[in-house]
């Protein structure tokens, strides 16, 4: 990048806020009893909607539960009572049948790349999310009933669930690896300057 492009970038409102939003973000894991206005959820999904995907497959489909027995549900038989008390569980599922490229993993990794598009969206109009991927380790019969409930066709994965909600707690961040231990200049190993 040029050194005017630079100055831009580093001036756009945009990626300040974009950097912001990234920061702001926590797992969140207490909410105040709210209904997401209409306007917020639509910015939300519609975010996750422009996510890339493989072969631009778009396999991702979005359930939104706010009924307080489906979310008692999604939130049996886990200890995670916190899932119930969201003002809004997003089901995010992946279409099997659109493995891209011969490999199925896709189904999975797009889904995943939108969600966290949802979870930026949301950060940035104020809400608190958290990912909730444990239900991978509950019973099936947990897992049958919940795609009954939810009619949801075989040939979807259920990829995570996402709690979202008005925050009811302000969490400290959780450390990070720094940047010399996870990035490397042209080999495995090998330092990054970045001064
Ligand atoms: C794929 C994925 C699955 C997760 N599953 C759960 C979960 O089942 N329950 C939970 O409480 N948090 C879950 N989390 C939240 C993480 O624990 C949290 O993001 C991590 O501890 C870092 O904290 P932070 O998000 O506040 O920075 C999950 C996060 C990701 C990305």
């Amino acid at each position: 990048m040029g050194d005017k492009m630079k100055r831009i970038a580093e001036k756009s409102p945009l990626a300040n806020d974009l950097f912001e939003v990234i920061r702001m973000r926590r797992a969140i894991r207490r909410y105040k009893a709210h209904r997401i206005p209409r306007d917020h959820l639509k910015k939300m999904l519609d975010a996750a909607r422009l996510a890339p995907s493989a072969n631009n497959n778009q396999p991702w489909r979005f359930i939104i539960v706010e009924d307080e027995r489906t979310k008692g549900l999604l939130a049996k038989p886990s200890t995670q009572s916190f899932i119930s008390e969201a003002n809004a569980i997003v089901m995010v599922l992946g279409d099997g049948r659109s493995g891209c490229c011969g490999k199925s993993v896709w189904t999975t990794h797009d889904p995943m790349i939108a969600t966290e598009h949802l979870v930026l969206a949301a950060t940035a109009l104020g809400y608190g999310t958290c990912w909730i991927a444990n239900y991978k380790s509950r019973p099936k019969p947990w897992e049958d009933e919940v795609r009954k409930s939810l009619e949801i066709p075989d040939y979807f994965d259920i990829v995570v669930l996402v709690a979202i909600g008005t925050p009811n707690e302000t969490p400290q961040p959780k450390p990070r690896k720094p940047l010399e231990e996870i990035c490397f200049a042209e080999t495995y190993g090998k330092e990054l300057r970045l001064d």
